[in-house]
Parts: structure tokens; C-alpha cells; sequence
């Protein structure tokens, strides 16, 4: 019997030179330490043997155990670490990871253009107050309380019990004005940019919550002309040049006279469209002469000083610069979207 464990030994050692993957380390498990392997075949053998050999075979075949036991589990060891290293291995030639940064959304983006815009003809910026009290979004500005927009429809008035004054939301940028020059004497030159909120039904032209830049020029001999040539800088600073503005009378309680400004259609380019309802021209802004009424609330010398005004719609002006059909893409953050504002 202790050849056959010397053979098997030598079996043993010749076959651990094959083990070269995980497959065949199981080969050499079943093959010699498995139940029914060839170890244990030689364990059963050695059961029937003559008492005066057992002590002597038993150890041998004990060693021949440990001896293929430790094989087993050398090789097991080395089969796991080396397939760890192949998983560490650096391939250079992957393309590098891109990491996405945020960027700027297209209504800050748009503000910080048109702020800088003004800022080089001398204007500055003023910030004014979302929740605004009804005094300074209408009645300082010559709006009666008769006046439409003073609807509970359209604006989102507070709770103002207990309070001395009734507080809303500011429904346009407008208030600003009030709010200037009543701290500052002319000459005074001011932008204010900002949310406004109105009680509207969303839709694909509005929406409840959106942006507005608001721009008041008071002085000595400030004229209409001043106005139209302002805005034009403006249009050809921002659309390019390529797209016509014209001027339509209007009315707004704070400024007289009033006009409207409308940009050609960016989609039709002035044939009519169902964007701009088969006009041809999209309207961006609001402006006029402020009306005196206004001066002589803030207590300004209305028979010294003139001045204008104007609200553009940010939203509206955006959507007509890069043809957006609808508004509410602006605030559905697509990341589509968004990307193309970079
Ligand atoms: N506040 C007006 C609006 O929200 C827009 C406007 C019109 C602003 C005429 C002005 C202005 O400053 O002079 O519809």
C-alpha cells in the first residue's frame, strides 16, 4: 500500500503543474480530495489493513492529505489574486471620463446680458421687492382702484390682516420705479430686473411666475426720441440685426404717451404665423414717457423733469430670440433643452 501512496504522490505533484485556471483547480479537487476521489479511495482501503502496518500507512497517508490539501489551497489563492490583477489593470486607451457641470439657466444667462447691455449706456441696477404693498405696484403708479389689473384675478394679494398696509406679489417690475425715486433725485438712470407673478391661466404664451426688466430714465430734457433710440440699441444689441422693431401706440396708466414695441416674428419673419397670430410681429416690451401724475407722487418737479420708462418681458423676448414655441420649456429643466444655453 505505500507505493500506491508514493504513486499517487507523484500523480498528485505532476497534475498541480496543470492548475491554470479555476476549472481545472476543481478538476483536481474532485479528482483526489473529493468523497469519492482518489485519497479517500486509499482512506477506505486502509481500514481493511493488518494492524502492525496501520500506524506507518496512516501517516504517510495523512501526509499524502495535507500534502494535496495544501496544494489545493496554495493554487487557490494564487488563481484569485491574479484575477484580481487583471481587473486592476489600467487601460490607457479608454476615453477619459466627462463630467457634466452647471451651468447658468437660460432667464439668469439672458438677465446678466441685458443688465450688461444697459449698464454700458450708464444705467444701474436696482432690486426691488417681490412682495410689494399695493400702493407701490398701483396707486403710486397712477393705476385707480378701478383700474383692471387690479382684479383679484390677476394678482396674488397676502394675507395682510393686522397689518397697516394690503401686501401682494408684485405683478410687474414697475414698482421699482416708485421705489427709486422715492430715494433718489434726478438725474436718475436705473434698470430693475426680476420675477413678477400674476394669477394667469399657464398655457403655452403664459405662465404665473416669469421675469421682466424694468428701465426708468429720469432728467432734465428727456424725449421720446431718447426712448426709440435706446430701445433700438437694444434690439440690435440683443436680436442682431437682422430682425425690424416698430412701435405701436398704447396705453398704461404710468407713462404718457405710451407705445408698445414689437419685434418682427422670429419664426415667420413678418409673413404671419400662428405664433404671432398672423401678424407678423411679436410684442416685447411696454414703454412711454412717465406720466406726470407719477412725478408728482414721488414729489419730483414735473414741470422740470421728464423721463421714460419701459417693462420688457424676459420670457417673451427669449422666446423670440432663439424660437421657443413654448413658454413652460423654460421651467421644465430638460437637460435637452437647458444644454443648448450653454
Ligand atoms: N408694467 C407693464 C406691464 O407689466 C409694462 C410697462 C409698460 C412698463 C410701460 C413700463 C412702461 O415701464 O413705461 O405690462
Amino acid at each position: 500500500m505505500l507505493d500506491r501512496i508514493e504513486k499517487l504522490r507523484a500523480d498528485i505533484l505532476e497534475e498541480s503543474g496543470n492548475i491554470k485556471s479555476t476549472d481545472l483547480l476543481e478538476q483536481f479537487r474532485i479528482k483526489f480530495l473529493s468523497r469519492k476521489g482518489l485519497l479517500n479511495d486509499l482512506f477506505e482501503e486502509f481500514k481493511t489493513i493488518d494492524k502492525t502496518e496501520k500506524a506507518k500507512v496512516g501517516k504517510s497517508l495523512n501526509d499524502l492529505k495535507n500534502f494535496a490539501q495544501n496544494i489545493f489551497d496554495e493554487k487557490k489563492i494564487q488563481l484569485t489574486k491574479s484575477k484580481e490583477e487583471k481587473k486592476s489593470v489600467t487601460d490607457y486607451t479608454l476615453p477619459g471620463r466627462t463630467y457634466n457641470i452647471g451651468t447658468k439657466h437660460l432667464i439668469t444667462q439672458a438677465l446678466e446680458e441685458i443688465t450688461s447691455i444697459f449698464e454700458r449706456i450708464g444705467f444701474k441696477v436696482y432690486d426691488g421687492f417681490e412682495i410689494e404693498d399695493e400702493y407701490h405696484n398701483f396707486d403710486a403708479l397712477n393705476t385707480p382702484d378701478y383700474h383692471p389689473s387690479r382684479d383679484m384675478q390677476d394678482t396674488f394679494y397676502l394675507e395682510s390682516k393686522g397689518k397697516d398696509k394690503r401686501y401682494l406679489l408684485r405683478t410687474h417690475t414697475s414698482p421699482g420705479q416708485i421705489r427709486v425715486m422715492e430715494q433718489q433725485q434726478p438725474p436718475v438712470r436705473v434698470i430693475v430686473p426680476g420675477k413678477c407673478y400674476r394669477n394667469e391661466a399657464i398655457s403655452s404664451r403664459s405662465l404665473a411666475v416669469f421675469h421682466q426688466v424694468e428701465a426708468l430714465y429720469v432728467d432734465t430734457n428727456v424725449t421720446f426720441r431718447e426712448l426709440k433710440g435706446t430701445l433700438d440699441y437694444f434690439a440690435k444689441e440683443f436680436f442682431g440685426k437682422d430682425l425690424k422693431t416698430r412701435m405701436r401706440p398704447d396705453y398704461f396708466p404710468f407713462t404718457e404717451p405710451s407705445a408698445e414695441v414689437d419685434v418682427e416674428c422670429y419664426l415667420c419673419k413678418g409673413k404671419g404665423c400662428r405664433i404671432c397670430k398672423y401678424s407678423g410681429w411679436l410684442e416685447i416690451l411696454g414703454c412711454g414717457m412717465v406720466d406726470p401724475n407719477v412725478f408728482d407722487i414721488v414729489g419730483y418737479d414735473s414741470e422740470k423733469y421728464t423721463g421714460y420708462a419701459f417693462g420688457m418681458g424676459i420670457e417673451r423676448t427669449l422666446m423670440i430670440k432663439h424660437g421657443i414655441p413654448d413658454i413652460r420649456m423654460f421651467y421644465e429643466n430638460d437637460i435637452r433643452f437647458l444644454k443648448q444655453f450653454k
